[in-house]
């Protein structure tokens, strides 16, 4: 039978480099993993559905079968662990009414200059912006409804005990993929994000490359030091992801020998999902990087980010989003990814 993906690639899928824009002859069969081997990373919990990184967005990611839950977490004034992805609050709160004339210059509110307790006031909501007329647009209007119900922000622990209690409840064994976030502004603030998450796993009792967990980072250098100085001073060892953008730090990461360098470090990297299939693919010319075979090469995971099913999030090249997970995982041959629809990921899984 010819698949979809199979007569994509009879319409003429060409492999592109990344590096240097070349194309280059489609690369004979690559060894394939199965849709079993996939796995599926909420992406701030079930975010599509329910407010990010709420705890009912966890637990209902959790109920839709997702393999990992994915915690981006931020240090507070008072040094404790909060599940949160900017390193402000204005985005998904009403930080601007309930803590008048506590924003820095730059007109935002940061969650390293307010206490747990401070924070826990706060109501957190759906992302929105403020528009010219200084009313509230939401970021994704489809999506839950500005200000309905009761969210509050949690700390990592909390969420944390929520998975385990889980996992033992259900008999399933659900990871964690705890991002940390911007490691330079936390040690500019006098402040060991690293240091502080990493001994948080450990309390949970992560403590080996068995452990079900992936701790992410952006900043190379950051993940050296865990890899070289963190993970040795605590005695564990954990497996880590670079996550990388489509900018010049990372450059040397993609040019040659660079994934063999970086394995090194990590077990795994977390690309935006444009370095590895471009936008400018079309349904008929899908331009494939180099990325995912140069890092499975150097023994490598490869979880892309962000895969969305909000209207306009798909990219053209793809039919549609359940189009869009065949392409990355049976033709890109990516090894899982994150997504803010983890049913949609887990149901074309289970399907295939
Ligand atoms: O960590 C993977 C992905 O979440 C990276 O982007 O900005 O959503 O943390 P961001
Ligand atoms: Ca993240």
């Amino acid at each position: 039978m010819v698949t979809r993906s199979m007569s994509r690639l009879l319409q003429g899928v060409v492999l592109m480099s990344v590096i240097t824009g070349n194309v280059l002859p489609l690369a004979p069969a690559m060894a394939q993993s199965d849709a079993a081997d996939k796995v599926v990373v909420a992406h701030r919990g079930a975010s599509g559905y329910l407010p990010e990184h709420t705890l009912p967005a966890a637990a209902m990611a959790y109920a839709m079968g997702a393999d990992f839950q994915e915690q981006d977490v931020v240090m507070t004034r008072d040094d404790q662990l909060i599940v949160w992805h900017d390193l402000t609050l204005d985005r998904n709160t009403d930080v601007r009414h309930q803590f008048p004339g506590r924003a820095r210059d730059d007109g935002r509110h940061y969650v390293i200059d307010f206490t747990l307790e401070e924070l826990r006031q706060l109501r957190v909501t759906e992302g929105y912006r403020l528009n010219d007329a200084g009313a509230e647009e939401m970021i994704y209007p489809q999506r839950f409804p500005l200000w309905q119900s009761t969210f509050t922000i949690h700390t990592f622990a909390e969420q944390l005990q929520m998975i385990q209690g889980l996992n033992r409840s259900t008999g399933r064994d659900v990871g964690i993929y705890p991002e940390l976030k911007s490691p330079a502004f936390h040690h500019e603030h006098g402040k060991d994000i690293g240091m502080a998450v990493l001994s948080e796993l450990k309390r949970f009792g992560y403590t080996s490359k068995d452990s079900n967990v992936f701790v992410q980072t952006f900043e190379f250098d950051e993940l050296k030091r865990v890899k070289e100085e963190v993970l040795p001073a605590l005695d564990i060892e954990l497996k880590l992801v670079q996550l990388m953008g489509d900018d010049e730090s990372y450059a040397w990461m993609l040019a040659p020998g660079g994934m063999r360098e970086l394995a090194q470090y990590a077990d795994g990297i977390g690309p935006e999902k444009g370095m590895i299939i471009s936008y400018e693919s079309t349904p008929n010319n899908l331009q494939i990087s180099s990325l995912v075979r140069d890092a499975h090469q150097a023994g490598l995971k490869v979880h892309p980010y962000t895969f969305r099913a909000d209207d306009g999030q798909v990219p053209g090249y793809a039919d549609d989003f359940e189009h869009l997970l065949e392409i990355f995982l049976f033709e890109a041959n990516v090894d899982g990814l994150f997504t803010d629809f983890p049913d949609k990921a887990v149901d074309y899984l289970s399907e295939r």
